[in-house]
């Protein structure tokens, strides 16, 4: 299987796992790293909404948390839109925290229909990039 195929299955059966209550709207994303691992995440609401954390930071934070720091590309499925649902801008900051500007997210929804965009297309003028570039342990 093509590993955008792949990243869209697994980002698929991650957005059947969402904890969604509130707003009914499940969302699975699936990152590849480059020792070739895939983490997966869903998003988790909570009663006190901004409190909710997204598919993509819950899968990024997986793949830190078992020792992964470096990425090869992001899939993000949400069953509930019939159009493609691109990370928000909290998840696009937190992406581009792991990951350079040529990193590629895909992204798709019920329609079937794909897109493949850089993050530093989503997340241009990356004012704090400098900071990050400063030091890297
Ligand atoms: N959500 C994600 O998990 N990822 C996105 O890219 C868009 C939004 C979640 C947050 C919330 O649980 C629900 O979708 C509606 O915003």
């Amino acid at each position: 299987m093509e590993s955008t195929d792949l990243l869209f299955k697994k980002a698929k059966e991650a957005a059947e796992k969402s904890y969604s209550p509130y707003s009914h709207f499940r969302v699975g994303a699936a990152l590849l790293c480059s020792d070739g691992t895939i983490y997966t995440g869903t998003n988790v609401e909570n009663r006190s909404f901004g409190l909710t954390i997204c598919a993509e930071r819950s899968a990024i934070v997986s793949a830190v948390s078992a020792g992964q720091k470096s990425f090869k590309a992001l899939a993000v499925y949400c069953p509930d839109a019939d159009y493609p649902v691109s990370p928000c801008g909290a998840c696009r900051q937190v992406i581009s925290e792991f990951t350079t500007p040529d990193f590629p997210v895909h992204f798709s929804g019920e329609s079937g229909e794909r897109y493949k965009v850089e993050i530093g297309k989503l997340f241009p003028f990356d004012a704090l990039r400098e900071l990050k570039d400063q030091e890297i342990r």
